[in-house]
């Protein structure tokens, strides 16, 4: 039996809280099922017999959760009645947990109260669970001194339920006692007598292999219409990065997230396990950890356990053909002689093959090979692999040999085969994979006469391939490495196009991982292609420098993206062609030329097409839905964006440029108010675990919304997972302001609500010190807005705060001195521009002009670009000037305007704002019936509810409308139950049925 503290179970709870493995302080990623658990509970208060049975494997956190829910239940009122069962074999305590309990009732209430609850002498027979109820009395029939025990439980619980909820939970039910399990079976078999009762029973499902005698019990209780299974699944990627940032408090570092996934599979203990207290992994399992899960497979008969040894080094899955061929077994001998594994649950048994049931387990299986007995496994299985390459999925061959002759120390056919792989590996866009094997090649080389005869490729070459590949799985650090050591060996006087290309990467990479030797190697390729040398290599320096080389962008950046697209044309290089006109195009929308910049963005989409060059294709995503969202065209920004986002699925880069693009359909959607949408397309993309500066750039977003809805406390937790991972960066220039200006925006909102003013007025000084607002607009006026603001609040609160007074004055003056220098390009920046000199003109040392007629043009600007949140804040600061105008009628014309769209919007904050301006100015908002304005869609469902029926209604499944509608299948999963719940339908085609007989579809969708 797997077992953390074998033979003295009932001390986990003590050694668990005595252990230093850190841990959690909070619980992650289970609120559907603590959301289950509290519906539960709540039908049992009212009257429904509800039992849950709660399984998952060793570690999985089922402890956790029914601790998380029962401390709840408590504070709600509940009595929580807990107890164990002991790992003691077969023989063990009888009805331990029921003892537990009963003696936990007794520390609470005392032994004669609790009697007291029992009529007559009952109370004797609870002697037979704990000694405090004297003497049992003496009944020779043993069968009726069980019943009559059984029955005293039962009435203790029913009448503790007369009182309070009843919460019992009976944990680790696969080590209960045959006594125990007939108890529990009694109890819950009763439980249509009782109400306000709720029982909870965990187990561990990976232990009932096929003859354990929970498995019947649990069948037999699946009959109960009132019990209901709870497979606790192990946590999504991104719930194990978040657990393992709670655990060490800070954001992990993506390879560090990516590494903790691959060995724990999102087992809550093991991610405990396996991190060290210095916040890193350990790279060794720790003895607790191996007995645990080495204990199972350590019971197994010797034969099986030789296999299983053997199937360690071939991997998490072995096919059975491949590992019938590496041992030497006929297909059936192995089939018997691994049976016992799969009963066990250390394997699991598939169509042609084994899988370890946890990572890990193969991980211990593996570290306790003898050197020589690992060496003689990756040999046998890189040899019977070269015999037959069929033994594996198609293409994976040669990757497996690689990696079973490196570790059979096989020095040359390592490294011959490594460079095979990673060909392999490449055509399959395996990338992280080839550079792994590029890697090895290189780490080999000096081990390997003749190399480069034997690969058919230099050194140098290998370097230049390890060094793109690094770049394609984003992994710059190690590119900018091999990039240097290439530019170390490759001879620029002989060929300077290949040392001009190799800086060119190196430059990418370096900007990637946030270095600043870009520029110089940027300006070093140039030098080695003038005109006339090289076009195709020229033209790609050009590109590169006009966004990173200063004497190459500004006032030069048109010559230069002219001269690159003409180059690029003369070498028929489509790629880069498609790069200079979608530069050629963001030059033209910076000078306010939207038209002709869309136009570009055509052309270069059509030439790239043309060249089925994918990256360009992106990258012209990307730009064209960032000048739409500038020009105020959210909704085609949205959907530029999100024909990106499947095109990059489509070429392998969901995680990466995918991801970028989800920044791209997130921000449309947050300034059309969708704020629900924009959180799942955010979610979506961090469930893909992005590369960090997307995931930076995400979050800051997430945070917007939640600041914007009052939520200070998910503001706060974005603001610092974003600025923790930025921290670990350094960018510069206009690259970087679209990280630090909306971080600080962000950070400066939040201080502002939280009425930190002396916080909020040094961040914005800090960012204007470190940053140059004027090189980016975009980013720079929404800064200037806030720091606007909190000047103004900053003035208003005077008296009491004299160090900010004076820090705002001076900083109100330096915004507006920024601000007079500022471009404005496009509707949205027009509009930031107008509410800037809106709020800063509140000031008395502003230019003078009338406060009502400057918040009336922002509010006019914010509604021709379709932004209802800065509209209705525009609108009450409106109204607010007309109040002080004397204006009465145009002031609650204006509140009343904001007020619906606060409505709609769901924002507390700014409703409590207009609230309060209505009250102090005895303005009726007229509260019920505002409601009835806000057009919805029918039958209570949400916008996002509709939209979901409309698939729905189309015969769509899940996954197909998580893909149309960018959000997951587990969130597109809950809005089909909430769905269903509102229509009253208990199924998809109920719902479909009953959407076609309402003509649900037949009219347009309500607006959003
Ligand atoms: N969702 C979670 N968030 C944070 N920590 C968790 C979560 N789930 C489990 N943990 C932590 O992981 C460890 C293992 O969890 P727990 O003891 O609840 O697992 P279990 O399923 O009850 O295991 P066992 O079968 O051994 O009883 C504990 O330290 C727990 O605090
Ligand atoms: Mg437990």
């Amino acid at each position: 039996m797997i077992s953390r503290f074998p033979g003295q179970p009932q001390l986990n709870g003590m050694l668990e809280s005595m252990s230093l493995r850190p841990s959690s302080p909070v619980l992650v990623g289970r609120g559907e099922q603590l959301a289950a658990l509290d519906a539960a509970l709540d039908r049992a208060c009212g009257g429904g017999a509800v039992t849950l049975l709660v399984g998952g494997e060793a570690g999985i956190g089922k402890s956790r959760l029914v601790n998380e829910f029962a401390t709840g239940a408590r504070a709600g009122g509940a009595r929580v009645l807990r107890g164990g069962c002991l790992d003691l074999g077969t023989d063990g305590l009888p009805f331990a947990p029921f003892s537990a309990m009963i003696r936990e009732l007794v520390r609470d209430l005392g032994a004669e109260q609790v009697a007291g609850l029992l009529p007559g002498r009952a109370a004797s027979d609870l002697a037979r669970l704990l000694p405090e109820f004297g003497e049992p009395d003496r009944e020779a029939d043993p069968v009726v001194a069980r019943a009559r025990l059984f029955e005293q439980v039962l009435t203790l619980v029913e009448r503790l339920a007369e009182d309070a909820a009843v919460v019992l939970v009976i944990e680790d039910a696969h080590w209960a006692d045959r006594s125990t399990r007939d108890l529990l079976a009694f109890l819950i078999g009763s439980q249509q007598a009782l109400c306000n009762v709720l029982i909870i029973v965990t187990y561990r499902s990976d232990e009932l292999h096929r003859s354990h005698p929970l498995r019947a019990l649990l069948a037999e209780l699946d009959r109960l219409g009132w019990v209901e299974r709870m497979e606790l699944p192990r946590l999504t990627p991104l719930h194990a990065n978040e657990l393992v940032a709670c655990i060490t408090g800070r954001e992990p570092a993506a390879s560090l997230a990516d590494e903790v996934y691959r060995r724990t599979e999102g087992n809550p203990l093991f991610v405990e396990e396996l991190l060290c207290c210095d916040g890193g992994m350990s790279a060794e399992l720790p003895e607790s950890l191996r007995d645990l899960l080495l204990a199972a497979a350590r019971r197994l008969p010797e034969e099986t356990q030789d296999l299983l040894r053997a199937a360690s080094a071939g991997g998490q899955r072995n096919g059975d053909a491949l590992l019938a061929a590496v041992t030497g077994h006929s297909s059936d001998d192995l089939t018997r002689a691994l049976r016992p594994a799969v009963s066990a649950n250390v394997l699991l048994a598939d169509d042609g093959g084994y899988t370890f049931r946890h990572a890990l387990i193969r991980e211990a299986v593996y570290d306790d090979l003898l050197p020589g007995e690992r060496t003689r496994l990756h040999t046998r299985f890189a040899e019977v692999l070269g015999a037959d390459s069929t033994l594996v999925p198609a293409g994976r061959a040669a990757i497996e040999q690689a990696h079973h002759w490196y570790h059979a120390h096989d020095t040359t056919s390592a490294l011959t085969s490594a460079w095979l792989a990673a060909a392999a590996a490449g055509r399959a866009l395996a990338h992280a994979e080839q550079l792994t094997l590029l890697a090895r090649v290189l780490e080999l080389w000096d081990k390997v006469p003749d190399a480069d005869e034997r690969i058919g490729a230099s050194h140098l070459t290998v370097l230049e391939q390890a060094a793109c590949a690094a770049e394609a799985a984003d992994n710059s650090e190690r590119g900018v490495g091999f990039a240097s050591a290439a530019l170390q060996e490759v001879d620029a006087a002989a060929e300077p196009a290949r040392a001009a290309l190799l800086l060119l990467t190196r430059a990418r990479l370096a900007r990637h991982s946030g270095r600043e030797s870009e520029t110089a190697d940027l300006r070093a390729a140039l030098e080695l292609v003038p005109p006339g040398t090289d076009d195709g290599a020229r033209a790609k320096v050009l590109i590169s420098g006009i966004k990173h080389v200063p004497e190459m962008s500004g006032a030069a950046a048109q010559d230069v993206a002219v001269e690159a697209r003409t180059l690029a044309r003369r070498a028929g290089d489509g790629a880069t062609e498609a790069a200079a006109l979608a530069e050629l195009a963001s030059i033209d929308s910076g000078v306010g030329d939207d038209a002709a910049a869309l136009q570009r963005f055509d052309e270069a989409r059509a030439i790239a097409m043309r060249a089925g060059a994918h990256g360009q294709l992106l990258h012209i995503a990307v730009n064209e839905s960032h000048v739409l969202e500038g020009m105020g065209e959210h909704e085609r920004a949205e959907r530029t964006a999100r024909a990106g986002i499947a095109q990059a699925g489509a070429y392998g880069l969901a995680r990466t440029t995918g991801t970028f693009l989800a920044i791209n359909v997130a921000e449309p959607l947050v300034s059309l108010g969708r704020w629900d949408e924009a959180l799942e397309a955010i979610e979506h993309a961090l469930e893909l675990s992005p590369p960090t500066i997307n995931r930076v750039a995400l979050r800051i977003v997430g945070g917007d919304i939640a600041l914007r809805r009052g939520d200070l406390a998910g503001a706060t937790a974005a603001l610092a997972a974003a600025s923790a991972a930025l921290g670990m960066r350094r960018y510069r220039g206009p690259h970087g302001s679209q990280y630090y200006l909306p971080l600080a925006r962000l950070e400066a909102g939040l201080a502002l609500a939280e009425e930190r003013l002396s916080d909020a007025l040094a961040t914005i000084d800090a960012t204007a010190d470190q940053h140059d607002l004027l090189l980016t607009p975009r980013y720079g006026w929404p800064l200037l807005v806030v720091g606007a603001r909190v000047c103004a609040e900053a003035a208003r609160g005077a008296r009491r705060d004299h160090p900010s007074r004076v820090q705002a004055e001076a900083l109100l003056g330096r915004l507006l001195a920024i601000a007079s220098k500022m471009d404005a390009a496009g509707p949205v920046q027009q509009a930031f521009r107008l509410t800037f000199d809106a709020e800063a003109g509140r000031e008395p040392s502003a230019p003078a002009g009338s406060p009502l007629v400057r918040w009336d043009s922002a509010a006019a600007a914010w509604e021709k670009v379709s932004q209802p949140y800065e509209l209705a804040m525009a609108l009450n600061q409106a109204a607010a000037a007309a109040m002080a105008a004397g204006d009465r009628d145009g002031a609650a014309e204006r509140l009343l305007r904001a007020a619906h769209l606060a409505e709609q919007l769901g924002v507390r904050p700014l409703r409590a704002d207009i609230g309060a301006l209505a009250r102090s100015a005895r303005i009726m908002l007229g509260e019920p019936s505002d409601e009835e304005d806000v057009p919805r869609p029918a039958l209570g469902l949400t916008t996002r509810e509709f939209e979901v029926l409309r698939h729905v209604a189309a015969g769509q499944s899940n996954p197909e409308i998580a893909a149309e509608l960018f959000i997951s299948a587990k969130t597109a999963s809950v809005h089909v139950s909430n769905i269903l719940a509102k229509l009253g339908v208990a199924s998809r085609g109920e719902a479909a049925a009953a959407a076609h007989r309402l003509r649900l579809f037949e009219q347009q969708a309500p607006a959003a």
